[in-house]
């Protein structure tokens, strides 16, 4: 049975920088609690010209470059993403037009910070049932849309941007070798963007209350759970393929707090060096979070052949997951 295995990777990363001193000026924080609680010391953020779609067709160029294919020879498109650039149609749609990916399949994954997870395991079982060959993934947000900007509970924590694989059946030891997806519906509300859809229809008052955008009631609750859970996930990777955490070369988590990590690191015993962290620079970039930093790790050199890759995300819905890859 052939093995999805990425062949490349990208990333589409717009030039705004959003610095924690420019926020000092918008809400009341400041650059020492950002920095102490969260990990991130600036983010980018899209300017006028730029939205998911564009993002996306930079990280797909990159990775599609990376993987020396030929965007005609895609077979589905996939993106990850909360924040599409249309209600409708599908990003992946406005992705393959941009591409002229004439061949592909689109749509879009819709799993908050676990999308790409999400997204990896869509894309691994259409190659092992033999449906495709050649499928591109990206993780691409535009979280700085549905952010409040003057509460400082969220708008410290988000930033814009996107990863993108490209994976291929290929025979061999490389490849996806598990993915695990998790979700818990009755806890929705713990992170939520409650107006502008059918339940609540955009009205000019759901703008004025801003109730478009991201609401975390509990952080320290969400706190707790993402640690938990993503503990969990790579607890049932690892006795998924038998192997022992020390067999793990490189753990790429979500982004969403350097806490987080920190707590999830020591919790499975991982020596730090082995945790691919960009936090400090982006924030948390929901789906577009592991692929960016896999993309970094991988044009860093960190990633060999033949390395266990322990792919891990937590998020929105609530969602979770986690993915073994060899490379
Ligand atoms: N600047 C200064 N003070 C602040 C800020 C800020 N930006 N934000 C909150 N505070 C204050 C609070 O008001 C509170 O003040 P009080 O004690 O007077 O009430 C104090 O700081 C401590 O607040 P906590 O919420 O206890 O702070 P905590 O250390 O838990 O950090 C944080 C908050 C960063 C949000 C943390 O809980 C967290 O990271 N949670 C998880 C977020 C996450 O993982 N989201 C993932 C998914 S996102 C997605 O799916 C799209």
């Amino acid at each position: 049975m052939e093995r999805s295995r990425i062949i490349g990777t990208g990333a589409g990363i717009p030039p705004r920088i959003l610095r924690n001193a420019d926020l000092e000026r918008l809400v009341e924080t400041t650059d020492e609690w950002i920095t102490s609680r969260t990990g991130i010391s600036e983010r980018r953020i899209c300017s006028p010209g730029e939205d998911t779609a564009t993002l996306a067709e930079a990280a797909a160029v990159q990775a599609l470059e990376a993987a020396a294919v030929d965007p005609m020879d895609l077979d589905l498109i996939l993106v990850a993403t909360i924040t599409p650039a249309l209600p409708f149609p599908a990003t992946a749609c406005l992705l393959q037009d941009r591409l002229h990916a004439r061949r592909a399949a689109a749509l879009d994954v819709s799993a908050a910070c676990s999308g790409f997870i999400y997204g990896l395991a869509i894309a691994d079982n259409f190659i092992r049932t033999g449906m495709y060959r050649t499928i591109l993934l990206v993780g691409a947000e535009t979280l700085s849309m549905i952010t409040d900007w003057r509460d400082r509970n969220t708008c410290v924590l988000f930033g814009d941007g996107a990863g993108a694989v490209v994976l291929q059946g290929q025979a061999g030891e490389a490849g996806v070798l598990s993915t695990h997806l998790y979700s818990d519906g009755t806890q929705w509300d713990l992170l939520v963007a409650p107006g502008g859809g059918s339940r609540c229809p955009m009205t000019s008052e759901v703008l004025e209350q801003r109730l478009n955008t991201i609401k975390m009631p509990n952080g320290n609750e969400v706190f707790r759970m993402a640690v938990r859970a993503m503990e969990d996930a790579c607890i049932a990777a690892l006795k998924h393929n038998r192997l022992e955490i020390s067999d793990v070369d490189l753990v790429v988590p979500h982004q969403a707090n350097s806490r987080i990590i920190q707590a999830l690191t020591h919790r499975l015993s991982l020596p730090p060096e082995k945790v691919v962290t960009n936090i400090v620079r982006f924030g948390n970039t929901s789906a577009a979070s592991v692929p960016l930093a896999l993309d970094e790790a991988v044009r860093a050199g960190k990633v060999h052949e033949g390395d266990l890759v322990l792919l891990v995300a937590f998020g929105g819905g609530l969602t979770w997951g986690s993915s073994v890859v060899r490379w």
